[in-house]
C-alpha cells in the first residue's frame, strides 16, 4: 500500500511543495496532505483507504456532494459526445441563460463563460478599465480574487495562509495601479475617493469576504461602497467566485439586492467541479468584450461542453430544498463546534455568510483583515488532526471557509459532532510554540 506520506514524498520531486496550488501542501497546520483517490456524496478516501467525512467540497463546487448521479451522468453523456469542439454550443448558451434566469437580467445583461475565477476577475478588471478609461483598481485587505498579478496585494487564501504580503514577479508597475485598502471601512473609501475619485476605473470586493476566514460585509457596505463608487464614475465588480450559487440560488447578492454593481463574477458551483466561471453584467459593459468591442478576452476551453455539462446538472439539481439543507447543516455544525469549545474555555467567535463560516479563535467577532490575524492562529493546527485523526477533512488553513454540501446527511454530521470535543481539548491545549 502507498501510504500518504510516500504519495506525497514522490509529488514533492516533481510538483514544486508537492501540489498545484498552495494550501493543499498542508504548510500551516503541518503534516502529509492526504492524497485523495475518490469521493462520493459527503465522503473523500485517500490512498490508504481512509474515509473522511468532507468540510472543504473542492473548496466550493460540490454543493450537491461528491459524484452526485446527475452531474456524473451529465458529465459522461457530454463527453460521450466529443470534449470539446473550439466553437460554439447549445449548452453554453443554456448554462448562461439559466444563470442569468437565476440571478435576474436587472444585474446580468450578458455573461461570458471563462475556465477559472481568476480569469473572470481579470476579465472583469480588464472590462472595467476598457469602460472607463481609467486604470487604477481597489481591492480590500483579505480578499482573494484569484492570482493574476494585481490582485495579490495583501490577499486572502493561500497568501493569508503563508503570511506573504504579496507575490514575488509582479512588477511595481503593475501593483502600483492596485490600491488595498480595509474590508468594511467605508471612511477609508471615502477618503481615497476624494483623494483619487477620478483615476479609479473600478473597486473589486467578494461579495461577502471568506477568503481570510468568513467576514461578512457590515449592513449596507456593499451598498455605499457602490454608492460613492457610481459617485466618482467608477465601476463594482462584485466578486461571487466563492458565494454565487452557494450561500442562495442567486449567490450573496440574492439575498440584498439593493444596490447595483457593474460586473459580477463567478466560478466554484457554476462548474459543478469542472474548469468553468463566468463573467456578467450590463450588457453595455459586456459588449465592449471581443468580437464585438475594444476588449480582448479569448479561450481555447471557455464554455467546454463537458464542463458546461457539469455546471448544469449541478444548477438544476441545486433547488430550494438544497439550500435550507446547507443552511441547516453549517448551523448544526457550527453550533456544534462553537459549543464544543466553549465547553473547553477556548475564546473563539464563529462568523457566518448563510450557509458559509469558519472559527475565529478570538474573543470578538474580526471585521478587517487586520482583525482577523490577531487571532489565536495556532490553536486551529491540533483542532484540525484532532479532526483529521477520526475521519473528518476540514480546510488546511484557519484562513479558510468550511464547505457543507447537500449530501452531508446525519450519519455524515455525526460523525463531525462526535469528533467535535476531542479537537476542542486539543485548541484548548494548545500553546504559541506548539
Ligand atoms: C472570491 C474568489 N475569487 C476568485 C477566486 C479565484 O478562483 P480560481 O481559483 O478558480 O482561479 C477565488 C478562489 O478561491 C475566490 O474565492
Amino acid at each position: 500500500m502507498t501510504t500518504n506520506e510516500q504519495a506525497f514524498d514522490r509529488a514533492r520531486a516533481i510538483l514544486p511543495g508537492g501540489v498545484n496550488s498552495p494550501v493543499r501542501a498542508f504548510g500551516s497546520v503541518g503534516g502529509a496532505p492526504r492524497s485523495y483517490v475518490s469521493a462520493t456524496g459527503p465522503y473523500v478516501t485517500d490512498i490508504e483507504g481512509r474515509e473522511y467525512v468532507d468540510l472543504v467540497s473542492s473548496w466550493g463546487p460540490a454543493i450537491l456532494g461528491h459524484a452526485h448521479p446527475d452531474v456524473i451522468r451529465a458529465v459522461q453523456d457530454a463527453a460521450s459526445r466529443g470534449l470539446g469542439f473550439g466553437a460554439s454550443t447549445p449548452g453554453e448558451t443554456e448554462l448562461a441563460e439559466l444563470v442569468r434566469d437565476r440571478v435576474g437580467s436587472r444585474l446580468l445583461g450578458k455573461l461570458r463563460l471563462v475556465s477559472t475565477g481568476t480569469e473572470a476577475t481579470m476579465t472583469a478588471i480588464r472590462l472595467a478599465r476598457g469602460a472607463t478609461g481609467r486604470d487604477l483598481l481597489v481591492k480590500f485587505a483579505g480578499h482573494y480574487h484569484g492570482h493574476s498579478d494585481g490582485l495579490l496585494a495583501e490577499a486572502g487564501s493561500g497568501l493569508a495562509t503563508l503570511a506573504i504580503p504579496g507575490s514575488a514577479g509582479v512588477p511595481a508597475a503593475v501593483a502600483a495601479q492596485t490600491v488595498v485598502i480595509g474590508y468594511n471601512d467605508l471612511d477609508a473609501v471615502r477618503e481615497l475617493f476624494a483623494e483619487r475619485g477620478n483615476d479609479i476605473a473600478a473597486v473589486i470586493v467578494e461579495a461577502a469576504a471568506a477568503n481570510m476566514g468568513v467576514v461578512p460585509p457590515d449592513a449596507g457596505f456593499n451598498a455605499e461602497l457602490t454608492r460613492i463608487a457610481h459617485e466618482n464614475g467608477a465601476l463594482v465588480i462584485l466578486d461571487e467566485v466563492l458565494t454565487g450559487f452557494r450561500v442562495s440560488p442567486s449567490g450573496w447578492w440574492g439575498l440584498d439586492d439593493s444596490y447595483m454593481p457593474d460586473l459580477v463574477t463567478y466560478g466554484k458551483v457554476i462548474g459543478g467541479g469542472l474548469p468553468l466561471a463566468a463573467l456578467g453584467g450590463r450588457t453595455e459593459i459586456m459588449d465592449l468584450l471581443a468580437p464585438l468591442g475594444p476588449v480582448y478576452q479569448a479561450g481555447t476551453l471557455s464554455g467546454n461542453p463537458v464542463a458546461v455539462a457539469a455546471g448544469l446538472a449541478t444548477l438544476r439539481a441545486a433547488d430550494a430544498t438544497t439550500y435550507a439543507h446547507l443552511d441547516a447543516t453549517a448551523a448544526t455544525i457550527s453550533a456544534a463546534a462553537s459549543a464544543a469549545l466553549a465547553a473547553e474555555g477556548v475564546e473563539h467567535t464563529v462568523q457566518h455568510a448563510g450557509n458559509l463560516f469558519s472559527i475565529f479563535f478570538s474573543p470578538t467577532a474580526p471585521r478587517t483583515y487586520a482583525q482577523v490575524k490577531e487571532q489565536q492562529a495556532f490553536r486551529y493546527p491540533p483542532f484540525f488532526h484532532a479532526m483529521l485523526d477520526v475521519g473528518v477533512s476540514l480546510p488546511p488553513s484557519v484562513f479558510e471557509a468550511w464547505f457543507v454540501s447537500a449530501a452531508h446527511d446525519d450519519a455524515a454530521v455525526t460523525r463531525i459532532l462526535d469528533a467535535l470535543p476531542a479537537a476542542a481539548r486539543a485548541a484548548g491545549s494548545a500553546t504559541p510554540s506548539a
